[in-house]
């Protein structure tokens, strides 16, 4: 679909939500404490469950012939495969329901694999090569300075605000020559130079999803190069996840095309939960047209 029709459907979509949710109460204020995450997660457990994958993972789909499969979510951990090799430690930040994690771990019954999550595991069937600590992840004191060879961090570090406080912590755990990889989303440019009405919908974006505002390309990386992080490769896969995010927007949709019943839904449905579906019913229109893109950055601690 032409990108500017996404842009003007998200346009139209702002206007059509403010007759019957108060957007005000999604954009103001803080979202993303430790607290708040926490809560996010739990009262969207179900949701991710039943609209993201049964299996436990939480992040998009990466499509490869412009249609998804069930297969394409393994995608990111496939991905961070490559680095593996015997003997290796590996750390996941925010694993989630566990199941890159456990995935992982049953390839390379090898390596050794350190979670991080403020959720616990809730899995019976542990591997013993799989370790996980349930606290914020912006301090890892379990880890010895350089002692990791890979750390991976899917659709997570977008949730907290002081990002270098993080990459600090993960160039110190990391060995020199150490590679981290990390899937999350990036503004195509700055906040300050979209419109109003597009303002409010990386707004309604960020906030809803219990992240901090989301940064454009240019502040990410400056980010990892503050912490002392090298940049090998980034990759633009925005295009790939369209068929996830449409999927979830048609479900979306349902509710909102229905003022009526949106109106009764989301006057007994918990904020976190009503927030998931304005994401939902955002986030194709947003990739389509551009705004927010999704990405995989691979850096190394030289
Ligand atoms: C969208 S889920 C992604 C889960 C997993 N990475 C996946 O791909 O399936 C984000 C996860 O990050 C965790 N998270 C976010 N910020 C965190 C922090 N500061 N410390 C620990 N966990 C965090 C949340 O609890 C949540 O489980």
């Amino acid at each position: 679909m032409n990108p500017n029709y996404s842009l003007f459907l998200l346009h139209a979509k702002i206007d059509e939500m403010a007759k019957f949710i108060n957007l005000g109460k999604f954009i103001q204020g803080e979202k993303n404490s430790i607290e708040q995450i926490r809560s996010y997660f739990k009262i969207n457990e179900w949701a991710y469950k039943r609209f993201h994958s049964q299996d436990g993972f939480m992040h998009f789909r990466i499509a490869k012939n412009g249609y998804f499969t069930d297969e394409d979510v393994y995608h990111q951990p496939d991905s961070v495969s490559n680095f593996i090799k015997p003997g290796d430690v590996v750390v996941e930040l925010g694993y989630g329901r566990g199941a890159n994690l456990l995935y992982l771990a049953h390839c390379y019954p090898d390596a050794r694999f350190i979670g991080f999550d403020l959720y616990p595991l809730k899995t019976k069937d542990v591997p013993a090569n799989v370790t996980t600590f349930q606290q914020d992840y912006s301090s890892l004191h379990q880890l010895e300075d350089n002692s990791v060879d890979v750390l991976y961090a899917f659709e997570t570090i977008v949730h907290n605000t002081d990002k270098e406080k993080i990459y600090r912590e993960v160039c110190r755990v990391l060995k020199p020559g150490g590679v981290v990889v990390v899937y999350d989303y990036a503004l195509s440019d700055r906040f300050e130079t979209y419109d109003p009405y597009l303002q409010k919908v990386i707004t309604l974006l960020s906030k809803g999803g219990a992240a901090a505002m989301i940064e454009s390309l240019e502040e990410l990386n400056a980010h990892y190069a503050n912490c002392g992080l090298k940049l090998e490769k980034s990759t633009d896969y925005t295009r790939e996840t369209l068929p996830d995010l449409k999927r979830l927007e048609r479900k979306a949709a349902k509710i909102m095309k229905r003022p009526m019943v949106a109106r009764l839904m989301f006057w007994f449905l918990p904020e976190q939960f009503v927030a998931n579906i304005i994401l939902g019913y955002l986030g194709y229109d947003s990739g389509n047209a551009g705004i927010g893109t999704y990405r995989e950055w691979v850096l190394r601690k030289p």
